[in-house]
């Protein structure tokens, strides 16, 4: 029996690695992906070898360009919130690293894969379902749902009685639950547990706080192509170089924090406490550059769609038919979404100031524009307003013939 795991090799998927190895009893291969979270992951190599893994079955693999080209540009390209706030930054690497968990499974043989997502969240749906989605036959084993390590005392316990090193934050408790990538990072539980309590400033960890950004804007410039950011400041980057770009200039004006209470697929609402920074300018560049792009008609209609992207995404649908259709009528929308996009960074805040476009349905040429005399004649507005306010007039006439 052999099992693919995700591993971070943090504290908990390395209790999981050694509880598959000595409860479960089957030969654990490793999968540690580089999304961009900021960490070495020569540490995860050596963790692994030290926990009794073969090191051809360590596999370790830089995603960062997969990860922004195919699954955050896709998403951004939708102006993605769900519930209106969160930017999805850990529901979009999901997708991937289940993917390249049944890749690698193919490759040595296994039958199964592994995850250390909890019993209680979202995550562990986004690995399953597209774990099925791509491997229908695939095993799934979820430890946090089977073992009986039902507290982190216990886990605790475990890692010290296998010598399983354990991380302390800086105020010499195990660490609150982090998951981190070039999007976002996201901190829950413990004290962020209590909503009503102000998040303390060491949970944030990718932001300076706005109070602490520079009292004077930063002005950049982002370049589109076809809905696609590609350039910062004139300077042609590659998806993931752009998006650490954003990331460095977000962090600096304590852009993209959000402390946010949201509803879980599995139906329990829960706090967290995001940074997004380089994706909150995104977001606004993106919608900067849409607005001068895009027609009315399309426009609305992908912005009425978006929060069932949203969602899907969110649940954990990224491989199903519903979410690739979505995809495809955002990405036709897309089409003339190139030109530049002038923003403003400042204490937190981030701002449209500037947009042009080589497509710009706002600076159309006045002078074609007017050939054939059909321009736009203002006396054609009285009928307009008429004809639509002939049922709001008969509702209002029969309002006063009634009486209410
Ligand atoms: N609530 C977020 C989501 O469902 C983040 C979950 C993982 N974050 C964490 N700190 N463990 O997408
Ligand atoms: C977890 O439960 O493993 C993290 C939180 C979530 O998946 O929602």
């Amino acid at each position: 029996k052999r099992v693919v795991l995700a591993y971070s090799g943090g504290l908990d998927t390395s209790v999981i690695l050694k509880w598959l190895q000595t409860t479960y009893g089957c030969e654990v291969v490793t999968f540690t992906a580089d999304l961009g979270q900021g960490e070495e992951l020569e540490p995860a190599r050596k963790k692994a070898e030290l926990l009794g893994i073969k090191p051809e079955h360590i596999f370790i693999e830089d995603v960062r360009e997969e990860f922004v080209s195919e699954y955050v540009f896709p998403m951004f390209r939708a102006n993605a919130l769900y519930e209106g706030l969160y930017l999805l930054g850990t529901s979009i690497a999901r997708p991937l690293i289940s993917k390249k968990q049944i890749e690698i499974a193919r490759k040595v043989g296994a039958d199964a894969v592994a995850h250390g997502a909890t019993g209680k969240g979202n995550d562990q749906v986004r690995f399953e379902l597209s774990y099925y989605a791509l491997e229908p036959e695939i095993k799934v084993i979820a430890p946090w749902r089977e073992w009986d390590l039902t507290s982190r005392t216990k886990l605790l316990e475990f890692a010290e009685s296998h010598q399983i090193p354990i991380a302390r934050d800086k105020r010499g408790e195990a660490p609150f639950s982090v998951d981190a990538n070039l999007l976002h990072s996201s901190s829950e539980g413990k004290v962020l547990e209590n909503p009503a309590e102000e998040a303390p400033e060491y949970v944030y960890q990718r932001t300076i706080s706005p109070e602490a950004a520079p009292d004077k804007a930063t002005y950049i410039t982002v370049g589109f192509e076809k809905g696609d950011a590609v350039s910062v400041d004139g300077l042609s980057l590659s998806p993931a170089a752009l998006l650490t770009r954003l990331n460095e200039l977000g962090k600096e004006n304590g852009i993209g924090r959000l402390d946010l209470v949201e509803n879980r697929f599995v139906g329990m609402k829960s706090r967290g406490v995001y940074e997004t920074p380089g994706g909150t300018i995104l977001l606004q560049a993106h919608r900067g550059i849409e607005s001068i792009t895009l027609d009315r008609g399309a426009a609305h209609l992908k912005d009425d769609l978006m929060p069932r992207y949203a969602e899907l995404v969110y649940y954990g649908f990224w491989f199903s038919p519903e979410r690739e259709m979505l995809q495809a009528l955002i990405d036709k929308s897309q089409e003339f979404v190139t030109g530049e996009v002038r923003l403003k960074l400042y204490k937190g805040n981030v701002e449209v100031v500037g947009r042009s476009s080589p497509y710009s349905l706002y600076n159309q040429d006045l002078v074609t524009f007017e050939e054939g005399a059909v321009a736009y004649d203002h006396r054609d507005a009285a009928g307009f307003i008429k004809l639509n306010a002939l049922r709001l007039r008969t509702l209002a006439n029969r309002t006063r013939r009634i009486g209410v």
